[in-house]
């Protein structure tokens, strides 16, 4: 059984709120087998969906159902294709049988148990889907593409098979959604290229496999209340300049970090990330928030990041097709370091930063916030800027150097040094005020100019 432990009541006995999600109901070790299957990416890239798509059921006109049941054990076939408009409630959609490519089945939606093509639209109320053997739940591809998910129930087992899948500036609503996988690369809500736009809200998620992240970020990713561990992989994949805005979440990642954003060709700018109200938990020792080869601004509002210790990384690395580790730079000779500017609102964190090989963090506290660490080089060269505004507090936990370093306070009353020194630039553009002087801090350590 796993349930997710939401609040913890320590008045003597422990209690918790447990959520259940899909697995509960068909045990994963049922389909072991299944989720055990790797699939082969080395097969030549399709760049045009291919056509046409099979299915055992096509809508190309504009129905209305309920009450049905659906399904098929074909091979390399959807269980219900929509190239008009379909709305169906209260039905079943079981789909069995393999793909015979998985890049075209996790690419192109073939073998999807509902594949929404072409500026084609779906209302799906109250549905139970059921796949095994490799495929989306639910597929939404081209522009002009919606499906509306409210009330579903999605379990899949075997690789590539996402919750809901959009694609090709297709767009996904989804409310009320339970959601499991446990295959490998089988995120619970993806976007893919060129983009996928998805709105997730009050819905809960659970993936086991490697590479199966609560959301997979290529395009836009707006989720409000979602509840979700994702056992091997991140709460957040994200590739390239993408969007993704989580608010009132909480979630758990087991591989990678928090959130795992990079780019996996040039580097990219322009990405966001945006936490508010929101918590995310690491297990294990990975970084609440990681990212490599990009440039991106993120924002932490009234948010928790719960580590074993690294708030942060920007690394001169990106995550492969494996999803398993952190690629260096024999596997991509496009590699920069990152760039992450970090806005931190109205919270408390707890933890590091760590940058690598010239990656930079820019980290801003404002608004009653307070953050309790030190920041330091992961490997060769590390810059690191931190901003106070007068409201909100550092205490560190470890000598740090910094480029620029500026404060509302300006004596840096805010700082609680606890014995450790601040180094800072005094060449730096923005540390004028500090007069190239050494500065006490409460605590015994000081800022000094270097
Ligand atoms: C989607 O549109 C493309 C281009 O018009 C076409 O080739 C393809 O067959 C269509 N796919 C489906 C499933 O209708
Ligand atoms: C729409 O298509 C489905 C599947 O081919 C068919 O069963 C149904 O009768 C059609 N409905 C209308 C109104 O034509
Ligand atoms: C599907 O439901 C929507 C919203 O209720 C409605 O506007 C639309 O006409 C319905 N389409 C069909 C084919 O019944
Ligand atoms: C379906 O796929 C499986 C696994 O690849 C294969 O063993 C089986 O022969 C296929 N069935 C058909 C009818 O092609
Ligand atoms: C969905 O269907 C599966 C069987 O395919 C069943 O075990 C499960 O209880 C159903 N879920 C709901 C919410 O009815
Ligand atoms: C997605 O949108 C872009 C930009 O508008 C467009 O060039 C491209 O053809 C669209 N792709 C699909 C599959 O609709
Ligand atoms: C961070 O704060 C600065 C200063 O208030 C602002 O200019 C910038 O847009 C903010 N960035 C984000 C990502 O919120
Ligand atoms: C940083 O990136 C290097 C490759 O450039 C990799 O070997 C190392 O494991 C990464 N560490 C972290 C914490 O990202
Ligand atoms: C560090 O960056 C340089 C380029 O400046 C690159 O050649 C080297 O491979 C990187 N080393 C690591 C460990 O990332
Ligand atoms: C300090 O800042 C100046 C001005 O931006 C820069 O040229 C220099 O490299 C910085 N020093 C260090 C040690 O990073
Ligand atoms: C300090 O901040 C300013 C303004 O953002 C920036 O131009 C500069 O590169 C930063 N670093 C140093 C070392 O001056
Ligand atoms: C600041 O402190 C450092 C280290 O103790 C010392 O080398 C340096 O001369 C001092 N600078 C000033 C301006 O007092």
């Amino acid at each position: 059984m796993h349930f997710f432990h939401l609040i913890h009541f320590c008045a003597g006995a422990l209690a918790s709120v447990s959520i259940v999600d899909p697995s509960d109901v068909i045990s994963p070790s049922l389909w072991a087998a299944d989720n055990a299957i790797v699939p082969d990416y080395n097969v030549p890239f399709i760049s045009v969906q291919p056509s046409p798509i099979i299915a055992a059921y096509t809508f190309d006109n504009s129905t209305s159902l309920s009450h049905q049941v659906f399904s098929t054990a074909l091979n390399q076939t959807s269980v219900i294709l929509v190239t008009g408009e379909l709305n169906l409630s209260y039905s079943t959609i079981v789909k069995s049988g393999y793909a015979s490519n998985l890049l075209e089945s996790s690419f192109w939606g073939f073998n999807a148990a509902i594949n929404v093509a072409n500026a084609s639209k779906a209302q799906l109320d109250n549905i139970n889907v059921t796949v095994h053997n490799g495929a989306a739940n639910i597929y939404v591809y081209g522009t002009d593409s919606v499906v509306y998910v409210n009330n579903a129930w999605l379990y899949s087992s075997g690789p590539v098979s996402h919750g809901v899948y959009a694609s090709g500036n297709g767009t996904a609503y989804v409310s009320n959604v339970q959601h499991f996988s446990g295959g490998m690369r089988s995120s619970s809500f993806s976007g893919d290229s060129p983009a996928g736009y998805l709105y997730i809200s009050d819905s809960v998620a659970h993936t086991t496999g490697i590479g199966s992240a609560t959301f997979y970020a290529l395009g836009d990713i707006y989720a409000t209340n979602v509840v979700a561990i994702s056992e091997q992989g991140p709460t957040v994949f994200m590739d390239g300049a993408q969007k993704a805005y989580l608010t009132n979440c909480e979630t758990t990642a087991g591989l990678l970090g928090g959130v795992a954003i990079f780019s996996s060709q040039t580097r990219q700018s322009g990405a966001i990330l945006s936490l508010k109200n929101s918590k995310i938990t690491t297990l294990g020792s990975i970084p609440g928030l990681w990212f490599g080869n990009t440039i991106i601004d993120v924002s932490i509002d009234a948010s928790e990041l719960v580590t074993s210790g690294v708030l942060v990384v920007a690394n001169y690395s990106q995550i492969t097709q494996d999803f398993d580790y952190y690629a260096d730079y024999s596997q991509q000779p496009n590699l920069q370091p990152a760039e992450v500017y970090v806005n931190v609102t109205e919270s408390s964190l707890v933890g590091d930063l760590v940058a690598y090989n010239s990656s930079f963090i820019s980290w801003s506290l404002a608004s009653y916030s307070s953050w309790t660490g030190a920041a330091y080089s992961g490997f060769d060269e590390a810059y690191f800027d931190v901003h106070l505004d007068s409201s909100s507090t550092w205490t560190l936990t470890k000598s740090t150097t910094l480029q620029n370093l500026t404060d509302a306070d300006e004596t840096l009353s805010n700082i609680q040094s606890q014995g450790f020194n601040i180094y800072y630039n005094a060449s730096a553009l923005l540390n004028g005020y500090l007069g190239g002087k050494n500065i006490s801090l409460a605590g015994g350590g000081k800022a000094i100019a270097i």
